[in-house]
């Protein structure tokens, strides 16, 4: 008889935990028991799962005992804080946020980019950023048949990604807008409504902490610390699916039609591609769904070897939550073929 696993998610009544939650049920993860764990002021809010209710806690010393496996959904101080904490308690640890990912013992996880390569003695495994997410799904094709030579990726990202608060200041201020009314700026440095603001997160040298971590992560995840990468990441003022526009120097001559093959092959990805229909991924297409969706598929005629395209995700679910879970699924595996403890 399969075991069914103690699992707990930090950050449960958030953006990611909640996707991840339903993920869960709807994927029917094995779980014996749910522990959602939020901040105060969500104590003894109820999260309804597979049929029963949980209520929401807080994070105290112990609270991971006998917990098997940790969604971690909160902030980079809340994971660094217990994830150590989770683990010493002997759980196996997926966190998301951005405290660990660049951690050498680390590892940092798409599961159809670079998941074979882990081990049931991983016990923290990280999910990166959910640009980094669709970005990697994408390349790993391109770098594995014909090498990487330089990727240069501008990130279209949705208003909705930096919060609810972003998103309230984004209703608030279309609506003051359209009515010649001033409207403050709180969310962002200036006004998202009609505006496209390139930065996300505070300057480090020349780079956005978001294009930083785009550059860091992607360099891990496909095994190349050396890889030619530049990002711009921009806030734009549309509500679901974060966009890419990437263009790919190759180390050899490859033909479109070969870039397709592989890509049809590629888990996780969708070829939406037909200009003449006006066929490319969309975000009002792609939420709610799990995949990658890549299209705008055109040579780069201005230097050898180059390759546009546009590549679309649902950030909340294959940019964050999915992508969890299906890192949660090797160790629900690892589990499963342990002997239960007596
Ligand atoms: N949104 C995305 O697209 C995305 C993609 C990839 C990774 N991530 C990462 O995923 C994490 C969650 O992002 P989000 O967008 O879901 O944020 P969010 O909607 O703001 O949710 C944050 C969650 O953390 C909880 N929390 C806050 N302080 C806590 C504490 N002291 N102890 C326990 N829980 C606490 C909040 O509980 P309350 O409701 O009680 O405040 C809420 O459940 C972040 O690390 C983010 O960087 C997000």
């Amino acid at each position: 008889v399969s075991r069914s696993l103690k699992v707990a998610v930090v950050g449960a009544t958030g953006a990611v935990g909640q996707a991840l939650i339903s993920i869960l049920d709807s994927r029917k993860f094995p779980v014996a028991e749910l522990l959602p764990f939020a901040s105060k002021r969500s104590v003894g809010r109820e999260i309804s799962f597979q049929g029963r209710t949980s209520i929401c806690r807080v994070l105290t010393p112990g609270c991971f005992d006998n917990v098997d496996l940790a969604f971690f959904d909160a902030s980079d101080a809340v994971s660094q804080e217990w994830v150590p904490q989770a683990i010493l308690s002997g759980a196996w640890v997926v966190d998301n946020s951005a405290a660990f990912r660049m951690d050498p013992k680390v590892p940092l996880v798409v599961p159809e980019v670079n998941g074979s390569h882990l081990t049931e003695s991983d016990r923290l495994l990280a999910g990166p950023n959910c640009s980094t997410v669709q970005l990697v799904v994408a390349l790993k094709s391109l770098s594995d048949r014909w090498g990487l030579k330089r990727v240069v990726v501008s990130t279209y990202k949705i208003t909705r990604g930096a919060g609810i608060e972003a998103m309230a200041e984004l209703s608030s201020q279309t609506l003051a807008r359209l009515s010649g009314q001033a409207a403050d700026s709180k969310a962002f440095v200036h006004p998202i409504a009609f505006n496209c603001i390139p930065q996300i997160g505070s300057f480090k040298n020349d780079y956005t902490g978001e294009e930083t971590k785009i550059m860091e992560e992607s360099r891990k995840i496909l095994g190349l610390p050396e890889l030619k990468i530049t990002a711009t990441a921009i806030r734009v003022p549309t509500l679901h699916c974060h966009g890419e526009s990437v263009n790919v120097e190759c180390m050899t001559p490859f033909k479109i039609s070969d870039v397709r093959q592989a890509w049809t092959e590629q888990a996780g990805l969708v070829i939406q591609d037909d200009p003449s229909s006006s066929v490319y991924p969309m975000g009002i297409d792609a939420v709610g769904k799990d995949y990658v969706g890549v299209g705008r598929i055109r040579r780069d005629e201005s230097v050898d070897n180059g390759l546009n395209f546009w590549v679309v995700s649902d950030n909340l679910r294959k940019g964050a939550a999915l992508n969890a879970v299906q890192i949660g699924e090797s160790v629900l595996q690892w589990i499963q073929a342990k002997p239960k403890k007596i």
